[in-house]
């Protein structure tokens, strides 16, 4: 285990369902290694108040099927500052923590590298219901949010059937189009709008029309929040040039984020957080674990915070063949 005898874990940016998984595999792969685990509060913002808290193996008992994070989470914007990283180095040496694991997003991991590249031990576990992080195929909490986006437009289909109306229907992701684009094909939605793929107004108008004459009972939009276009917008234009189905919004917004963990969500959890004490025991840092090729990878940080896309163009050609 080398020098290795007090781990800090924290949660930071969005939650996702699947963060109290990670915590608590966390704190139990450690103590298999008698390593010491101390919880930071609320994330960045925890860590620099110096708000730790000690985890055993039975503080983390009966959180593996709730969503949110028992640690509580934020978003530190000033953690850009690298007169804040040092503060945080600092706080890190004050509590006597040899190692931590970040659990979250882009933004989060980019904290991360900050820390790692001040020559602090971190590792990064991939959580974000916004799956964009590029070099890992999976994020611990997309897999729940899709099923929940998934189930909550299963039933506005119902209705929007029974009305004959078109639906626009907002779905999280920040500036990736991949959680829009994976409902719309998990519910046969006529349409996904993506950052990924500028369409016109008008093309969606005649869209719209063209599957009102071909006998569609309704029209789903699955609209990303990080299009260009905005719901309001689209809604106003359909109604100014009516194409048989009366639109109406629906924002799905934060319900994405909430909710029990899928079992997949939880065992992917389970299986990061568990790599993330292993790379740690190992002497490996500044990596982020996720999953690349069919098994748990140790991506470099570095590269896990880069922008690319996963949308891919046979995805969005799938989307759009399946819902003639
Ligand atoms: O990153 C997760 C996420 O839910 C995004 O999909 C969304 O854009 C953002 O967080 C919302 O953030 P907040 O909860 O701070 O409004």
């Amino acid at each position: 285990m080398g020098g290795l005898q007090r781990l800090a874990v924290l949660t930071s940016g969005g939650d996702a369902p699947g963060m109290n998984a990670t915590i608590r595999a966390a704190v139990r792969a450690a103590a298999a290694h008698s390593i010491e685990t101390l919880g930071i509060m609320d994330g960045f913002k925890g860590l620099l108040a110096g708000r730790f808290e000690p985890l055993d193996e039975r503080a983390v008992a009966g959180i593996l099927h709730r969503g949110g994070t028992i640690l509580g989470t934020a978003r530190c914007l000033d953690f850009m500052s690298h007169e804040t990283q040092l503060r945080a180095l600092a706080e890190l040496e004050r509590q006597a923590v040899d190692a931590l694991v970040v659990v979250g997003g882009s933004g989060s991991q980019q904290g991360s590298l900050a820390l790692h590249s001040l020559g602090f031990p971190v590792v990064g576990v991939a959580s974000t219901i916004d799956n964009d992080l590029p070099e890992t195929e999976i994020t611990i909490g997309f897999d729940t949010a899709l099923n929940t986006a998934t189930s909550y437009i299963d039933r506005l289909k119902d209705t929007a059937t029974s009305h004959h109306r078109a639906f626009i229907v907002e779905v999280m992701g920040r500036a990736s189009g991949y959680l829009a684009l994976l409902t719309a094909i998990a519910t046969g939605a006529e349409l996904a709008i993506v950052p990924e793929r500028e369409i016109a107004l008008s093309a969606i108008a005649d869209d719209v029309q063209a599957a009102y004459a071909r006998g569609k009972a309704h029209y789903i939009i699955v609209l990303a929040e990080g299009a260009t276009l905005n719901a309001h917008e689209l809604a106003d234009y359909l109604s100014q040039h009516p194409c048989g189905f009366e639109a109406r919004i629906t924002v799905l917004g934060h319900v994405q984020r909430g909710g029990s963990p899928s079992a997949r969500d939880r065992i992917f959890a389970s299986r990061f957080a568990a790599a993330a004490v292993e790379a740690l025991v190992g002497g490996r840092r500044g990596v982020l674990i996720g999953w690349r090729q069919g098994g748990i990878d140790e991506i470099p940080l570095a590269l896990a915070v880069t922008q690319a896309t996963k949308v891919t163009a046979d995805m969005l050609a799938l989307a759009d063949v399946l819902a003639r």
